[in-house]
């Protein structure tokens, strides 16, 4: 008996060195171990040994068992940390190497560009950011900009009434009341923001639409500081080439009032069909600020200028790229949108 445990126990030891995977070493254990195992079967027999020969047997057999078991155990540990490392391995991941497929990039709207293009130039020139709501009071957006309740200009723009005293704002310029009435001149403000006017959708309208209004506070302006500024952003837009113009017009914040005017890119000014034959394309309108509004506003005119300026950033997108249909610069169709990447 004591040969049997003897080659149990070496052959044991062999195979337990060479074992591979958690399998094999299973099966292995129940070959010991199991209801059929060798050591099973070594115990079982000892019923029929003397007392004495069972207590040495029992001590030998149960060293045995009590070392293989450690073995085992100690086997299966380094079976198991080999595979985490294999799989760890094979899951080895680079987060820094560029991906197989590459990602559709997505592009800046025409309009974005455009609008970043004027206040980037304007930014460069000293310009700051100024924002107010959509929601808007009348005085703001009329009373204090020189447009009483009764003004007949104010049916040059199809306002939407929330109530007697609210509006949706019909253009940027009431900004520049409420920059004036919280911000210590001088400054100089670009004044973007989304604008409304009871109109029905079609190529040239759209209720809802960008515009951008610069306002520029300090002291003794005068038309060409404003002619200046229109330049600079103009040329950065359209380029150096553009010829542009001052024509006399009317709105009751500012005085003297001016559309600027731009020659025509299409034609380079000898008129066709974009200009309608006149060489010229209208760009915006803008104007020396009415002292009525400064005054307005708390400001005293005879110490403080402005000048002001608005324009509509679809439409420089248009002109700009060539855009004949101003819905498509609302609807955000990605197919006519990725064609300015
Ligand atoms: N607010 C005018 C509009 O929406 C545009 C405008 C004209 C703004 C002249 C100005 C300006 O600041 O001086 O039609």
């Amino acid at each position: 008996m004591l040969d049997i445990l003897k080659q149990v126990h070496t052959e044991a030891l062999a195979k337990l060195k060479t074992a591979e995977g958690e399998q094999e070493l299973e099966t292995l254990r129940q070959e010991i171990f199991g209801k059929n195992g060798r050591l099973t079967a070594i115990l079982r027999t000892m019923g029929q040994l003397s007392a004495e020969e069972r207590a040495e047997i029992g001590r030998l057999v149960n060293a045995a068992k009590q070392e293989l078991e450690a073995l085992l155990g100690d086997r299966l540990a380094l079976i198991r940390a080999a595979a985490r490392e294999r799989l760890f391995a094979a899951e080895a991941l680079d987060v820094t190497e560029p991906g197989l497929v590459p990602l559709p990039a997505g592009a800046l709207h025409p309009m974005t560009q455009t609008y970043r293009t004027i206040r980037d130039t304007l930014v460069g020139m000293g310009f700051s950011m100024f924002d107010g709501p959509e929601i808007e009071l009348d005085d703001y957006n009329f009373t204090l900009l020189n447009l009483p309740k009764d003004h007949p200009a104010r049916d040059m723009q199809d306002t939407f009434y929330i109530d007697e005293n609210v509006v949706l704002r019909t253009h940027t310029s009431p900004l520049e009341a409420r920059a004036l009435q919280t911000l210590k001149p001088p400054f100089r403000l670009i004044m973007p923001g989304r604008v409304f006017r009871v109109d029905e959708v079609d190529a040239s309208h759209s209720p809802v639409f960008m515009q951008m209004e610069g306002f520029v506070v300090d002291k003794n302006l005068n038309m060409a500081n404003l002619k200046g500024t229109l330049d600079s952003f103009i040329h950065a837009l359209f380029g150096e080439d553009v010829k542009t113009r001052l024509r006399p017009s009317y709105f009751p914040f500012t005085e003297p009032s001016a559309e600027l005017d731009m020659s025509c890119t299409i034609c380079g000014g000898t008129g066709c069909r974009v200009c309608k034959g006149t060489g010229w394309i209208e760009l915006l309108g803008c104007g020396m600020t009415n002292p009525h509004e400064l005054e307005n506003c708390g400001l005293d005119p005879k110490e403080w200028s402005a000048f002001a300026f608005g324009l509509g950033v679809d439409r420089m997108t248009s002109l700009k790229y060539g855009i004949t249909d101003i819905r498509l610069e609302y609807e955000n169709d990605a197919r006519f949108l990725r064609q300015f990447q």
